[in-house]
């Protein structure tokens, strides 16, 4: 069984654990642990402060993603394709083998259903392994985030994409910010793996922003539970530090030449 068959396999048997890694040192600690590491888009408002993840560029996706890929060994390595890399059939096929050359991760993730089902079929006849990624789709909202799939349009469309995306042949699904009865259908309906963010207990994994739910990165969205408060860590870790220079107890002579 090959990385993908291994994780479908795991449907309905085992939850799937994902989560976002941007460098190489938390990448180590996550391979531990975790299924899928992702290189999200979401490095754009965590690391750079951007108002929207459409500022990222390919050449910041790539250079996170060599520093990620150093520091795994088992997980299934995913990068998010960034906006405006994927406009069309040639353009997304240069660019994912560009990343997958670069990076050697293992896949690439890209936003939306319908519209882009056509370069996605592309892309996986080209061999490219692919996950999906429907409904709250950062790449494309304009106005506030809000919850996908209450309203009955729109239940039916991210089903139905859902269901597309699983017959052009990705290998799993992201559900951001899906409502609860929506993502248990679409997780009973498929037989890939879905993989929620906000999108309920019902989906086949789960995956958070990892500087979310350390508490390095302040959010208050609900979906997000924080496990740690690393912020105060280092914090107190630096303050140790500073008063030690001050008071010129570091270096020690344990510390010097
Ligand atoms: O960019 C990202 O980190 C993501 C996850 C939130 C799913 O797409």
């Amino acid at each position: 069984m090959n990385k993908f068959q291994n994780l479908i396999h795991k449907k309905n048997k085992s939850k799937i654990v994902c989560l976002t890694a941007y460098s190489k040192n938390i990448a180590s600690i996550l391979d531990k642990h975790c299924d899928i590491i992702l290189v999200g888009d979401s490095l754009g408002s965590v690391l750079y402060n951007f108002k929207s993840t459409r500022d990222v560029s390919l050449d910041m996706m790539i250079a996170h993603a060599k520093s990620v890929r150093m520091g795994i060994k088992n997980s299934l390595m995913i990068v998010d394709m960034p906006f405006n890399t994927y406009r069309n059939c040639t353009e997304a096929l240069q660019n994912a083998k560009k990343i997958i050359s670069t990076t050697k991760c293992d896949a690439v993730k890209l936003e939306g259903g319908i519209k882009i089902i056509s370069i996605i079929r592309h892309l996986i006849k080209n061999k490219i392994h692919v996950q999906g990624h429907l409904g709250l789709l950062p790449q494309s909202e304009k106005g506030k985030f809000r919850v996908k799939g209450k309203k009955i349009f729109e239940k039916i469309k991210i089903l139905n994409d859902a269901k597309l995306l699983e017959k052009a042949g990705v290998f799993s699904i992201v559900l951001e910010c899906v409502e609860t009865s929506l993502a248990k259908k679409i997780s009973q309906e498929l037989k890939i793996p879905t993989i929620g963010i906000g999108a309920s207990s019902h989906c086949d994994g789960q995956v958070l922003v990892t500087d979310d739910l350390i508490g390095l990165n302040q959010i208050n969205a609900k979906f997000v539970k924080k496990y740690a408060n690393i912020t105060k860590q280092i914090n107190s870790a630096i303050i140790r530090f500073k008063n030690e220079v001050k008071n010129k107890k570091f270096p020690s002579k344990k510390n010097s030449y």
